[in-house]
């Protein structure tokens, strides 16, 4: 915390392919809870989904799971701003959606998810996961120029 007491903090938020029609609706409850989209990127996921869900690899819901965020478009987002992980989470609410709808009415789940499966979006539950998901969807790669300067490319 700085000395205004505030956690500054980077997340990546997915919306996932059930949703990407409807992306202004979450951008606006983004913005009313104070966090800023510094990164953004539309893209098809394909065989590298295991890798971004690595931590539920041994899960029964795994393959579906997979299967269901490369079947379309997804969009992913570096959110910033105060606690931005646990704010996106709570956005999010619970995973069910229709668990969402009795205990967080209006949260993006509950108002636009469907199942278990079709339920809106991800978010990083930890700055540790926050580090690799960002890293996976925004790459930042270190190559050398020519007197062997490093070149820090963000893309
Ligand atoms: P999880 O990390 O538990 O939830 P959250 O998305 O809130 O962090 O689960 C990751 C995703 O796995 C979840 O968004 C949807 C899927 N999932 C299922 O399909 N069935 C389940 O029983 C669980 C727990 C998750
Ligand atoms: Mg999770």
């Amino acid at each position: 915390a700085n000395k205004l007491g505030s956690k500054k903090e980077r997340t990546l938020a997915l919306i996932k392919p059930d949703v990407v029609t409807k992306i202004g609706d979450v951008l606006e409850l983004i913005y009313s809870s104070n966090l800023i989209v510094t990164k953004a990127k539309m893209t098809n996921l394909t065989s590298q989904a295991g890798d971004l869900y690595v931590e539920h690899q041994t899960k029964p819901f795994f393959t579906n799971l997979v299967q269901f965020v490369s079947s379309g478009p997804v969009v992913a987002m570096e959110l910033m701003g105060d606690e931005a992980m646990s704010i996106w989470r709570r956005l999010l609410g619970p995973a069910d959606p229709a668990v969402a709808r009795r205990e967080a009415p209006q949260s993006v789940r509950a108002q636009f998810g469907t199942d278990g499966i079709k339920n809106v979006g991800h978010g990083s539950d930890s700055l540790a996961a926050a580090a690799r998901e960002l890293e996976f969807f925004f790459p930042t790669t270190v190559g050398y120029g020519p007197s062997n300067t490093a070149i820090y490319t963000d893309c």
